[in-house]
């Protein structure tokens, strides 16, 4: 394992990325953790770059253990300034911040240590640089290996120890090599074995949660038939059988046909002990008259909790019933982005944001949280479905608002409305899957807008509804770009929806890109 230390910065998350990518598991905790209260011990470390200067007051280091405990360390930017405070180097604020494309000169020698940093990359190189402070001197026994026009010392290592800082950015994409200089610290100066790959987590991870429920205990979690709960929901049944309890909650707006083909794949074809609970009916009566994007939310998230934990307390009152005890775990399928977001360093004032759980459960039932995800980011849970033969479609899903088309028909939510988006967005997502477009697609979906337009059918006039089609492109769904969609396939679209979905007279495509649009439309 590698230990990531995080300072706060907008790509630590990307080192992670980047280091698992080379096949080596890390794992990233806050700057503040202490090397002795660590739980494993890493073979390297990796100092991330952060907000702060490092002359601010109040300003983030690390446990200085780090330095004496023996094994390599990189520091990235501030990590950089870090390793020279803590061994004897000067930095100082830049006159001029700099950001953006530089070109990195390499100076290792061939007989140094630091040559395996930068084993195969080409010299110059181009990296990406974003930082305020640069170090005015180098510490006492450091050589320069690498430098741009504007930063004398953008790479330095330790003259006997495996050492490093660079000032650069090597996890960002726009660092040429910066993957390949990560792994040569990881695996090449690190030693770390490249085995971290997703059927070595399976059968760790099948391992863990016997271990951890134990022979008799019984799991119960919501699904919905999206890519990372179906995973949870497949690790554990293979785990413990039919001692997990899967509820699917049909809250009258899921996608066209949408229950039963969740039903078929997850009970009838992977084995899951599930049940179905439809409450399409209670759903709908509470979203009557209600048109507040907000309101609708709330309504179908505290429905849901409600469903949820009736149907829990029946499942464990039937298991305690046959004698197999009562249900002890909770599934979430959370991922790892938002366990680093709840653990990530925030400054001084650090505050840890609790993960949403399904009601009082926890407390009612006394039921204990068990996450199968919480190591994963999302490419490695679609590697995991894979492994784990979910079906393709299904692993590849985008994703799914909990509040489903409720808020893809603006304005009221009526059983009508729901019926034309249903439509639109099947005929739709039929369309972009013949046309081979779906896994370029991040999202799309068909939104009923709350209007009337004039149109002709025949010699009729019409006055009907318009559909809006939305597709975007987006690496994490904080920024997207609306998808340049072919003409062609547009044009068949909007045949096939006026023609087939009866109340609707127009079809538009929308080129917003986010910000300062959203993805969804409420
Ligand atoms: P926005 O519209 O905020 O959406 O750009 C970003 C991503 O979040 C999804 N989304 C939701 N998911 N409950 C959810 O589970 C919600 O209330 C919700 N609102 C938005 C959206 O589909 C997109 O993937």
């Amino acid at each position: 394992t590698v230990l990531i230390l995080d300072f706060g910065s907008q790509y630590s998350h990307l080192i992670t990325r980047r280091v698992r990518e080379a096949g080596v598991y890390c794992e990233l905790l806050p700057c503040t953790q202490k090397i002795a209260e660590l739980k494993f011990r890493p073979k390297g470390v990796i100092l991330s770059g952060s907000p702060f200067s490092i002359t601010d007051e109040g300003a983030p280091h690390v446990d200085p253990e780090v330095f004496t405990m023996g094994v390599p360390v990189l520091g990235i930017c501030y990590g950089l300034q870090e390793v020279a405070r803590n061994l004897g180097g000067e930095t100082s604020l830049a006159v001029k911040r700099e950001y953006g494309h530089a070109e990195l000169h390499l100076d290792p020698q061939a007989d140094h240590h630091s040559f395996k940093l930068f084993q195969d990359v080409p010299s110059p190189t181009i990296v990406w640089m974003s930082h305020g402070d640069h170090l005015e001197r180098p510490p006492q026994d450091f050589v320069v290996i690498g430098s741009t026009p504007t930063s004398e010392y953008a790479a330095v290592a330790h003259e006997s120890l495996p050492i490093y800082g660079i000032q650069f950015h090597p996890e960002v994409t726009h660092s040429a090599d910066g993957a390949l200089i990560l792994r040569n610290f990881v695996v090449g100066i690190c030693g770390c074995e490249a085995n971290w790959t997703m059927s070595s987590f399976i059968d760790k991870e099948l391992e863990r949660i016997r271990a951890l429920v134990g022979p008799h205990g019984s799991v119960i979690g919501a699904v919905s038939g999206g890519v990372d709960s179906t995973v949870a929901a497949v690790l554990m049944k293979r785990a413990i059988g039919d001692r997990f309890h899967a509820v699917l909650v049909d809250n009258g707006v899921m996608r066209l046909n949408e229950c039963e083909q969740v039903k078929k794949t997850l009970a009838d074809n992977l084995g899951i002990n599930l049940t179905v609970a439809d409450a399409s009916e209670l759903f709908l009566g509470r979203l009557k008259g209600v048109t507040d994007p907000e309101k609708k939310r709330k309504i179908i998230g505290n429905t849901f909790v409600e469903v949820f934990e009736a149907e829990a307390h029946k499942i464990d009152a039937v298991s305690q019933q046959s004698g197999l005890g009562a249900i002890e775990w909770l599934l979430q399928g959370t991922l790892y982005p938002d366990v680093i977001e709840s653990i990530s360093f925030k400054g001084p004032s650090a505050t840890i944001k609790s993960h949403h759980n399904v009601g009082g459960l926890l407390e009612d039932m006394r039921l204990k949280l068990i996450e199968p995800l919480r190591e994963l980011f999302k490419d490695e849970v679609r590697a995991l479905g894979a492994l784990l033969e979910i079906p393709e479609d299904l692993v590849w899903r985008h994703p799914f608002p909990g509040p489903g088309i409720a808020i893809r028909v603006l304005g009221e939510v009526t059983p009508e409305q729901v019926q034309i988006a249903r439509l639109a967005d099947n005929i739709y997502i039929d369309e972009i899957k013949k046309a081979g477009l779906y896994r370029q697609i991040s999202q799309a979906y068909a939104a009923l807008l709350p209007v009337r337009s004039v149109g002709v059918m025949g010699d009729q006039r019409t006055y009907e509804q318009v559909i809006a089609l939305r597709a975007v492109e987006t690496k994490d769904f904080m920024t997207a770009d609306w998808f340049p969609m072919p003409v062609d396939v547009l044009k068949r679209i909007s045949n096939r929806i006026i023609n087939e979905v009866k109340g609707v007279n127009r079809v538009l495509y929308d080129v917003s890109s986010k910000p300062p649009s959203t993805i969804e439309f409420e």
